[in-house]
């Protein structure tokens, strides 16, 4: 028998969830996951406790996409930047990873949710690296859902790379430059299998972008909350998921021409 509490809070969920209009929803979900440095410090623990705790928040939103359903979802995990923490913090964060890859496999499978990364991987540890890799092919076939890690990622980094690339092949005349074109500069992304961003949540009341897929969220519709990112829940989702679909998204038309 559920307590008092938790069942106000079940069905608190259940009606949030309920007003959802599943043809509405985004198609490709990106998250900065904010605020686990803070949450931490303001229980008087280390930063890693936030990070450890921001595993659950993990979780819930992964089940939560996957319930809705939203088929793309990918998470900032571990930025370039993230390199310049202090070692223990890093060591912390990629042990974590591997945790939680070893931990999280069952709600992949379960779910039909293929694991997939961008970033610069082969800087990752290879402990890391190998676990990402394990995952990734043991899930490469589930249809239902892609979740992507963003690890060592930067997307001033990843526009470095694809420019590079592209250079490349037309210093050896595989392309011409008047051939480049967006679709073109798409393919030599990380995210070149992914759809463009829709929405954009970020946690713990920062409103910055921090150089997270900076291409692809063009015309994403921008979401901030106070929450720190280890209270996040599926209730918090909901909330963001409704505000996104109250919007007007107008791709530089005019709201006349989207509604004759
Ligand atoms: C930002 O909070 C968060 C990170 C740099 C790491 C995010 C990692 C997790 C949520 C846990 C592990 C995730 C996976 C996918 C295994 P912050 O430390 O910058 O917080 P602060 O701004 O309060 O300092």
């Amino acid at each position: 028998m559920p307590s008092e509490e938790n069942l106000v809070t079940v069905i608190f969920s259940m009606n949030l969830v309920d007003h959802i209009d599943r043809s509405k929803l985004p198609r490709h979900l990106a998250v900065i996951m904010d605020g686990n440095g803070r949450w931490a410090k303001k229980q008087g623990f280390f930063r890693s406790f936030g990070h450890e705790n921001g595993t659950e928040a993990v979780h819930e939103v992964v089940e939560a996409c996957a319930e809705l359903p939203i088929p793309f979802l990918t998470l900032y995990a571990f930025s370039t930047e993230n390199w310049n923490r202090p070692k223990s913090e890093v060591k912390t964060l990629m042990k974590l990873l591997v945790s939680s890859l070893k931990k999280e496999i069952n709600t992949l499978q379960k779910n039909k949710i293929r694991l997939n990364a961008i970033g610069n991987l082969e800087a990752l540890p290879k402990k890391a690296y190998q676990e990402l890799m394990d995952v990734m092919e043991q899930t490469k076939s589930n249809p239902h859902m892609t979740l992507t890690l963003a690890l060592s990622y930067g997307a001033r980094e990843e526009i470095t790379k694809t420019i590079k690339e592209i250079s490349v092949k037309v210093k050896n005349n595989l392309i011409s430059p008047s051939d480049i074109d967006e679709s073109v500069i798409n393919n030599h992304l990380y995210t070149r299998d992914l759809p463009d961003v829709d929405l954009l949540i970020r946690t713990s009341g920062e409103q910055r972008i921090s150089n997270f897929l900076l291409w692809q969220i063009a015309y994403a519709e921008l979401y901030f909350t106070d929450t720190l990112w280890p209270d996040y829940r599926k209730d918090h989702l909901f909330e963001a998921i409704l505000d996104y679909q109250n919007r007007e998204r107008r791709f530089g038309k005019t709201s006349e021409q989207l509604n004759p």
